[in-house]
């Protein structure tokens, strides 16, 4: 069983690594800011009551996302792990997952905490695209795709997400100083916390998360 925690700020580079990791270990990524925004995409009751927090770079609510996502552990494809990418972010969260996974006899091998310095992060979010269809990413500056506004891989529309404006990641940002952060701390006191330096390529990054993930096991 590999259970995982990817942890980071905006734009560290939960969603590349994940993507990665879930096709190594053949684990799904649970990425609550995808789940939230195919919701808003929808026009669920989840996604209309989600969209003017994630619009102005706020929490949505713990009682919203913490069910989502222990719904989500309990899904068949999570037998044999989960990568878990933007949850939890405050100590409520950490709290009710600890709880969750003792009672499902499970834990939580390491918690990989991609570690990318400030200005980095609001240079890779403020160019960010993203492909409506397949998702995959893009920046407008270190890997445009090849013809404007178009996915390279499934040739749909590129689009900014409505919060990587800039008054929006530093609201993002701060938040994650003031509420996300501190589970640094919290789960170092586990022994579970393990620093990546989320600079440099995106396949060395991958293979020091691996080899991280490894020796937790
Ligand atoms: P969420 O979708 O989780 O956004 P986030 O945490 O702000 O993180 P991002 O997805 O922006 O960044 P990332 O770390 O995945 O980086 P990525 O790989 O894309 O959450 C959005 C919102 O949903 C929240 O604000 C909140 O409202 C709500 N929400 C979600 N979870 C919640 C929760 N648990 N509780 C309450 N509310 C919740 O990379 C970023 C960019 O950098 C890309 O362009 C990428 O190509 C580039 N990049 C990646 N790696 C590298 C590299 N090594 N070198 C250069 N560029 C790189
Ligand atoms: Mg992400």
């Amino acid at each position: 069983m590999t259970d995982i925690i990817l942890f980071g700020a905006p734009g560290a580079g939960k969603g590349t690594q994940g993507k990665n990791l879930s096709e190594k270990y053949r684990i799904p990524q649970i990425s609550t800011g995808d789940i939230l925004r195919a919701n808003v995409k929808n026009k669920t009751a989840l996604g209309l009551k989600a969209k003017e927090f994630m619009d102005k770079g706020a929490l949505v609510s713990d009682d919203v996302v913490v069910g989502m996502v222990i719904d989500r552990i309990k899904e068949p494809d999570c037998e044999k792990g989960f990568l878990l990418d933007g949850f939890p972010r405050n100590i409520r969260q950490a709290d009710v997952l600890d709880a969750t996974i003792k009672a499902m006899g499970r834990k939580i091998d390491c918690v990989i905490g991609i570690e990318v310095e400030r200005k980095e992060l609001v240079r890779r979010l403020g160019g960010r695209r993203v492909c409506r269809k397949c998702g995959d990413n893009y920046h407008t500056i270190f890997s445009p795709p090849i013809n404007m506004g178009i996915c390279d891989k499934c040739g749909s529309e590129i689009y900014q997400r409505e919060d990587d404006k800039e008054d929006t990641i530093e609201a993002r940002l701060k938040v994650y100083e003031e509420e996300t952060f501190p589970l640094v701390d919290y789960y170092k006191k586990k022994a579970l916390y393990v620093a990546i330096d989320g600079i440099g390529g995106v396949d060395q990054i991958t293979g020091a998360i691996v080899k991280a993930i490894e020796s937790h096991k």
